[in-house]
């Protein structure tokens, strides 16, 4: 039997569970009927609650994977239906039927007896089938440096591809850069020889002045610019020598963006980057996922090699004070983003990631410049009356709405930089991360955010 089938079967078997729970239910609602002296809501109560204890169990059964749903069905579900069974016959007993085994009643355990047979028999077979694999194998022990740089990808892009879509990961660096020689989104650099720049840079004149000089504390990261030496334990360099190195200037550029400021990538000419600080939320880098992504950026460009690489692995990592286990990355990455609405706004907006480009007032870290300061109360209404506005929208709720789920609608003009926004910047794919109820709160939500008080 293929692993297919196998899962077939199984779900099969659960749907059978399920339909038998309530045919069990019916069966005793209409012997109470019949039987005077029975108690109908104490009987159907009990053998209601296994009905949908039957079905809620076969529904969760779907959202399992293969290995989880055997576990779950032989752990759980099958113990119920043997309880079930237990419960029925204590019934029929107590109110003293005849006929209490009807011929589909044996019918069914017949059944059932061969199905859960072969079922057993088919568990033993090897499991083809490539379910994801055990989160913890993946991640702890041992690495190997090829190993450590593919972490670091899957924090960049995510573990998996979704066809059509940019793939993003929990790091989110797709949603600005490009990796990939000649690939260029206009606002922040393409990262491709990252590694080999990572070397001049700070041999450039412009890195000891601009924006602020080798020495100096960079306010919105806390890190003191040019020395290695003085990055917050947690996330400092262990090894190696004692000037500022190639693997230095990267864990710089993604810890303190405003340390430097590539030339005609910054706001307010070049004195501040657009780029968050990956170790603070939303996106909150650990220590050893910092180091992957370095693996990651200074292996890239020379694929199968990796001399280049000088960050540590986790289990040669001195300053990793969680030994050689790596906190389970694969965990956020294995599922699309996708938001429900249960969630509170705040992280609502962080796990879309609105607050890498946009300020928004009262979502605490939301300082993003690459877009509009979400000042909707106000700029939306301005919005629809400006005679470029070619958008459907007539209230700010639906500007709102239709900025989020088409941002090329209309293209927001930037009075500081006079200069449009870059279009095709804001991802379009949120209509895809968003149940109906989660957009219509965070359209609720952003509809109502203007400038804080004294701004
Ligand atoms: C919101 C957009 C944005 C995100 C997200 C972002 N960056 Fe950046 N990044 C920029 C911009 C803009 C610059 C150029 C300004 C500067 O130097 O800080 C930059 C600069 C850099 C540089 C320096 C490049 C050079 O040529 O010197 C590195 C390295 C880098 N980013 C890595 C990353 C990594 C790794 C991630 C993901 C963990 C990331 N960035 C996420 C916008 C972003
Ligand atoms: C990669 C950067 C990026 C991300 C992530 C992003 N946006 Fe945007 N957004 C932009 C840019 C750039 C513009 C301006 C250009 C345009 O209008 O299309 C914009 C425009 C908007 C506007 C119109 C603002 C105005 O004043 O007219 C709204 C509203 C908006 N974004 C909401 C969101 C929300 C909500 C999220 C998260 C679900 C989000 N954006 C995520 C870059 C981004």
């Amino acid at each position: 039997m293929l692993p297919e089938q196998h899962d077939i079967l199984f779900s099969f078997i659960a749907i059978a569970f399920a339909l038998f729970g309530i045919y069990v239910f019916a069966n005793v609602i209409l012997n109470c009927r019949e039987r005077e002296g029975a108690n109908i809501t104490k009987w159907g109560g009990i053998f209601g609650a296994f009905a949908i204890a039957c079905f809620s169990m076969t529904v969760h059964m779907f959202s399992l994977v293969q290995a989880d749903q055997l576990a779950f069905f032989f752990s759980t579900y099958l113990w119920l239906v043997v309880i079930l069974l237990i419960t029925w016959g204590v019934f029929l007993k107590s109110n003293s039927m005849e006929a209490q085994s009807p011929p589909i009643i044996r019918g069914f355990f017949f059944w059932t007896t061969v199905s859960l047979l072969l079922a057993g028999y088919t568990n033993w077979l090897p499991q083809q089938r490539s379910d994801p694999p055990p989160r913890e194998a993946a991640v702890v022990g041992d690495l190997t440096m090829e190993e450590f740089a593919e972490m670091g990808r899957v924090i960049i892009f995510g573990a998996k591809q979704v066809a059509g879509q940019k793939s993003i990961g929990k790091g989110q660096c797709p949603l600005c850069h490009t990796f990939d020689p000649g690939d260029h989104m206009g606002r922040c650099p393409n990262l491709f020889g990252v590694e080999k720049r990572s070397h001049d840079r700070v041999k450039e004149n412009r890195y000891a002045t601009s924006p602020i000089a080798v020495g100096e504390v960079e306010p919105s990261s806390g890190i003191v610019k040019g020395k290695w030496d003085e990055v917050p334990e947690e996330y400092r360099r262990q090894h190696g020598p004692d000037e500022f190195t190639g693997e230095d200037y990267i864990r710089e550029s993604v810890m303190c963006p405003t340390c430097y400021v590539v030339k005609d990538f910054g706001n307010d000419g070049d004195t501040r980057s657009p780029m968050p600080v990956i170790i603070k939320p939303p996106i909150s880098l650990s220590r050893t996922e910092v180091n992957a992504v370095i693996a990651y950026l200074q292996s890239k460009d020379t694929p199968g090699e990796f001399a280049t690489v000088t960050v540590p692995l986790p289990q040669d990592d001195a300053g990793n004070t969680g030994g050689a286990v790596v906190e389970d990355t694969s965990s956020d990455e294995d599922a699309p983003v996708f938001v429900t609405g249960n969630e509170d706004m705040q992280t609502m907006i962080n796990t879309l990631g609105c607050p890498l480009c946009h300020t928004i007032p009262g979502i605490e870290g939301a300082v993003g410049e690459l877009g509009p300061k979400l000042h909707e109360k106000i700029n939306a209404p301005q919005r629809i009356k400006d005679p470029n506005y070619k958008g459907k929208a007539t209230n700010t709720r639906e500007y709102v709405r239709e900025s989020i789920l088409d941002p090329g609608a209309y293209v927001v003009f930037n009075e500081a930089e006079g200069e449009s926004f870059p279009d095709g910047l804001m991802p379009t794919t949120f209509s895809e991360m968003l149940s109906v109820r989660a957009l219509d709160k965070l359209v609720d939500f952003i509809s109502q955010t203007e400038a804080p008080a004294g701004s």
